[in-house]
């Protein structure tokens, strides 16, 4: 892999990008990554096309990018190309470093959408949309894949969704490799990068399960060919993971992570809309500690944000033991 990852003159430096993640890569937490740096790009979470042409994109906790964020890609999630250069007008304020269209994501939401995974199945709906989107952004366009759909002949229909990808001016494509239905507690087929970046001259970004160097260490083939790596919930779990990657350090402060995230997500969010954040951001956190449903249980039941702080700070006064490796089977 290469030191970095270049899209349209965007240097992406190292290329190692935070995963869209809904309900947790908002303004607050693209703050603290910032904090630690070490990543060559975010992501928004997926942001609902129509929702945006709504939005102040320049305060809301969704699209705001303080500049010490760096590259910031922002995620659609569209079902047709009706309006697509407001929309993409709209996030000028933002200046993002690129666009991302979800072809990936199975939540009921985006099915009932037509929308993210079910987009990926539907050819011509995907091209008017990847061409209204080259048409109207002359910046790094990706699209997020996962396999599609596990019948007979996915195989051919990935090579061919490659194709129309190539031919629409797509830039890179970040491939998470499993089924369309398919649970994250299933492992991701890392052994499929290289057949997949065989079957296009697009720039392939991996994801899924990747823990830190660590996997890479222990398995290099199958990333020998990938451009790009992101990382999706082990850097919710670790927000220090991109500075840490090349650069072993002291073991961080837990705690003091997890008050800069609630501070942040305070400040940039609605009590109400602020609770449920903190809430989801602490389901992944709590993993790194041998007693972390502790911490998930006394945050996700207090009533208020005031709650949650004290709770939080009762368990991590007690020095909570950590665990070696988060485990996120079952967070919901
Ligand atoms: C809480 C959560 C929210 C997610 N939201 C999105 C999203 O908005 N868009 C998207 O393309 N993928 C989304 N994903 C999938 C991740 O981007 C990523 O593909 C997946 O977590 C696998 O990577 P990981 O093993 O590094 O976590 C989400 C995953 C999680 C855990």
């Amino acid at each position: 892999m290469l030191a970095s990852l270049t899209l349209r003159c965007v240097v992406f430096s190292p290329p190692h990008f935070c995963a869209p993640m809904a309900g947790v890569t908002h303004s607050a937490f693209r703050r603290l990554l910032a904090e630690f740096g070490g990543y060559g790009g975010l992501c928004t979470e997926m942001l609902a096309g129509l929702a945006l042409l709504g939005e102040n994109t320049r305060r809301s906790p969704y699209t705001r990018r303080r500049p010490e964020e760096g590259q910031v890609v922002y995620q659609l999630l569209l079902r047709n190309a009706d309006r697509i250069p407001e929309i993409v007008a709209r996030l000028a304020p933002c200046e993002p470093a690129g666009l991302d269209l979800n072809c990936a994501c199975p939540a009921p939401d985006a099915r009932c959408q037509k929308a993210g995974g079910e987009l990926f199945e539907d050819p011509p709906r995907l091209a008017a949309i990847l061409d209204a989107l080259r048409a109207a952004w002359n910046g790094p366009l990706t699209v997020k894949i996962r396999l599609g759909k596990n019948t007979p002949g996915w195989e051919e229909r990935l090579a061919d969704r490659l194709r129309l990808f190539e031919e629409c001016g797509v830039d890179a494509v970040t491939v998470h490799p499993r089924f369309f239905d398919e649970k994250l507690k299933r492992p991701a087929r890392h052994q499929l990068f290289a057949w997949i970046a065989g079957l296009t001259r697009l720039p392939v970004i991996a994801n899924g399960d990747i823990l830190g160097p660590q996997t890479l260490d222990a398995n290099p083939q199958p990333f020998a060919p990938v451009a790009a790596l992101m990382v999706g919930r082990m850097a919710v779990a670790r927000p220090w993971l991109f500075a840490r990657w090349n650069h072993p350090g002291p073991t961080p402060d837990y705690g003091d992570a997890w008050f800069r995230l609630f501070e942040y997500v305070r400040e940039d969010f609605p009590d109400e809309k602020a609770l449920r954040r903190v809430r989801t951001f602490t389901a992944y956190y709590a993993r790194n500690f041998a007693f972390g449903h502790r911490l998930a249980s006394a945050v996700r039941s207090a009533p208020d944000l005031d709650s949650q702080r004290e709770r939080a700070a009762r368990f991590f006064e007690a020095d909570p033991p950590l665990v070696s490796a988060p485990d996120f089977s079952g967070v919901q």
